[in-house]
């Protein structure tokens, strides 16, 4: 598959045409930002790890039932995906109270949450992703109904199937964040699952493994990074 122009750089991937209008090729980047990109660095290997931890991920995902933009590996850092329309909304889904809603609510970290919470965040960094609901994205028309129907329940299953996968190498899924979009109709799971996007709490311990060591400054990023990798890659 041969690689055209770059159509897309975000923070940690670029995007390019292919000569198959309906495939791109993501590639993914060393490049780390935090705090709506107010916090800049680079995490050596990043974008190896991230490109095969995705790739085994919606692998995964697809096995059991859902369908996600991967298409296959090309390279160290490249996978080819099926072109997206992007639904403006990111969907985080939390297990156990970090991040953003120890924020928000005041609370400690680490409360397991009785039920899983669904969050939308408007995907803006300019007004720093705020937090939406469903009527939003519905009256002002970025999502149908029928379409966040399938993002809620396909999210929540997600969630089921990636937390018995974490279960079983010894890490506790606390939160990550999913994007989807259109394909030929059809709404699919994109972007990427890595420890960019989740947050990996080893468990016994609560060794964070994500990129929560690189938003806090703890040290030992890249082993993180990597030790993920060997332990959803075996
Ligand atoms: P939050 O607690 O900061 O809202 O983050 C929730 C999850 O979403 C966490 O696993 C990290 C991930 N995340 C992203 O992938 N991109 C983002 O821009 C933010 C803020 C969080």
């Amino acid at each position: 598959m041969k690689r055209g122009k770059m159509i897309y750089e975000g923070k940690a991937k670029k995007v390019y045409e292919t000569d198959d209008p309906d495939l791109y090729i993501q590639e993914f980047k060393d490049d780390a930002t935090a705090f709506d990109a107010t916090k800049r660095g680079t995490i050596a290997g990043k974008g190896v790890v991230n490109n095969k931890i995705s790739s085994s991920l919606f692998t995964l995902l697809e096995k059991k039932g859902i369908p996600t933009h991967f298409v296959k590996l090309l390279s160290e850092r490249e996978m080819l995906v099926k072109r997206l329309e992007i639904i403006k909304a990111e969907v985080t889904i939390r297990n156990i109270v970090a991040g953003g809603m120890a924020k928000m609510l005041g609370l400690e970290e680490g409360i397991v949450l009785k039920e899983p919470v669904l969050e939308y965040h408007f995907k803006e960094d300019k007004l720093h992703d705020p937090l939406i609901n469903e009527y939003h994205l519905r009256a002002l028309g970025y999502a149908t109904a029928g379409e966040l129907d399938y993002v809620r329940d396909a999210s929540f299953k997600i969630n089921s199937i990636l937390k018995e996968f974490f279960n079983g190498v010894g890490i506790d899924l606390v939160d990550f964040k999913l994007e989807f979009g259109r394909h030929k109709g059809k709404v699919l799971l994109g972007d990427e699952i890595s420890p960019d996007t989740c947050r990996f709490w080893e468990k016994g311990t609560g060794r964070k493994l994500d990129k929560d060591r690189f938003r806090r400054d703890l040290g030992n990023i890249e082993e993180a990074y990597q030790e993920m990798l060997s332990r959803i890659v075996r």
